[in-house]
């Protein structure tokens, strides 16, 4: 069978297969965008005490975010300055005083200046000044904190505040739901085997939502036309009349945000940050997801289920509330992961067609393409 190498002159193609598959363009990808943009890293209130840190890939680099004993987080290249060991092996932690790198004891202070190593009386002539760890600009933000490893990171304001603002039409809506002070009522760690902008895509659109969505199409209507894509709701998609609260059952929810006025009480926002973070806000809880690519084909997803601190402190049952968007990410994954499969045939080789509503997809493909070039 030949594999098909043309699509009607009115649609747009997507990417084709080898762009979800290719270990190459995996590298390329990771130093062209997620080395050079902003990357939410970790909730700030997760690294609460003086030594609190956690380690993450960012792209190619590996970033330790560490809160010092002044209260300030910092981050640096998880990379030793003697002979270029990863000094902090574990994932997240808490550091007594130093964080010493595990071959031969070079010790730094918790503001990445180089302290101790041992016999540093016969190196008379080593500066110590100049071999702490090398600095990560470190930003915090909705109660994230935001790493960027370029030797020139962009505007935080422009790219990662501004991104915001122009998802929601200009507006400062976001503010109404202090996500800074909410609290996590539920983590859950998704590990998609599926590449990363397959999750994007398969975000931005809600042609998929009347097939593998059957709970939110009943909380949101308007999904079930298929016209609704998620990346552009910024107005705001109404509940359905009977819904009573965004939860799985449709019953009513938990004590609503204070700040989330009239007009936007019954409605859900989406919000997507290239390249890793989504945001979806309802009126009593924010769902904010962090995607860290693995590999071409693997992807680790971390959403964080936000509400009001007394309403996680009074333990008032969440179950319902979490259960809605959890059953949305395991469709929306196996979705992606259907894709990844058969992102190898010859099939795809010259890949597929965005419908209409789907269009706004291929400006995320130019975009890609453009961070790629430059
Ligand atoms: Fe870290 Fe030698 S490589 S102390
Ligand atoms: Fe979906």
């Amino acid at each position: 069978m030949p594999a098909p190498t043309h699509v009607s002159p009115s649609l747009i193609s997507t990417l084709p297969g080898l762009s979800y598959t290719d270990a190459a363009l995996f590298q390329r990808e990771q130093e062209k965008i997620f080395e050079a943009r902003w990357i939410a890293a970790a909730r700030s209130a997760d690294l609460d005490g003086p030594g609190a840190f956690r380690t993450l890939d960012v792209g190619r680099e590996n970033v330790i975010l560490v809160r010092g004993r002044d209260g300030q987080l910092r981050a640096f290249l998880n990379v030793c300055r003697h002979r270029g060991a990863r000094v902090c092996m574990e994932r997240s932690g808490v550091a007594r005083r130093n964080i010493q790198c595990g071959y031969h004891a070079w010790t730094y202070g918790l503001d990445g200046k180089l302290v101790a190593a041992p016999n540093l009386t016969q190196m008379p002539d080593l500066d110590r000044t100049a071999y702490g760890l090398v600095p990560v600009p470190v930003r915090e933000w909705l109660g994230y904190a935001w790493v960027c490893v370029a030797d020139e990171p962009p505007s935080f304001e422009d790219t990662v505040i501004g991104a915001v603002t122009e998802r929601l039409g200009g507006t400062g809506i976001i503010e109404g739901w202090d996500i800074e002070n909410l609290e996590v009522g539920r983590r859950i760690s998704y590990d998609v085997r599926a590449n990363w902008k397959l999750i994007i895509e398969n975000f931005m659109e809600c042609y998929h939502c009347a097939t593998i969505h059957p709970e939110l199409t009943e909380v949101l209507p308007e999904f079930a036309d298929g016209f609704a894509a998620q990346y552009f709701v910024g107005h705001g998609a109404a509940f359905a009349e009977e819904a009573e609260g965004f939860t799985v059952d449709g019953s009513a929810g938990v004590t609503v945000i204070p700040g989330v006025v009239d007009g936007h009480d019954r409605k859900y926002y989406a919000i997507t940050v290239n390249p890793q973070v989504f945001i979806n806000l309802v009126p009593d809880h924010v769902i904010f997801h962090r995607m860290y690519p693995v590999g071409p084909d693997r992807t680790v997803v971390e959403c964080d289920w936000l509400y009001l601190p007394e309403v996680v402190r009074s333990g008032q049952d969440l179950d319902r509330s979490v259960e809605l968007f959890h059953r949305v990410n395991q469709q929306d994954f196996d979705a992606c992961e259907r894709c990844q499969l058969a992102a190898t045939s010859k099939a795809y080789a010259q890949g597929g067609v965005l419908v209409p509503s789907e269009h706004h997809i291929g400006a995320f493909h130019t975009w890609v393409t453009e961070q790629l070039a430059m």
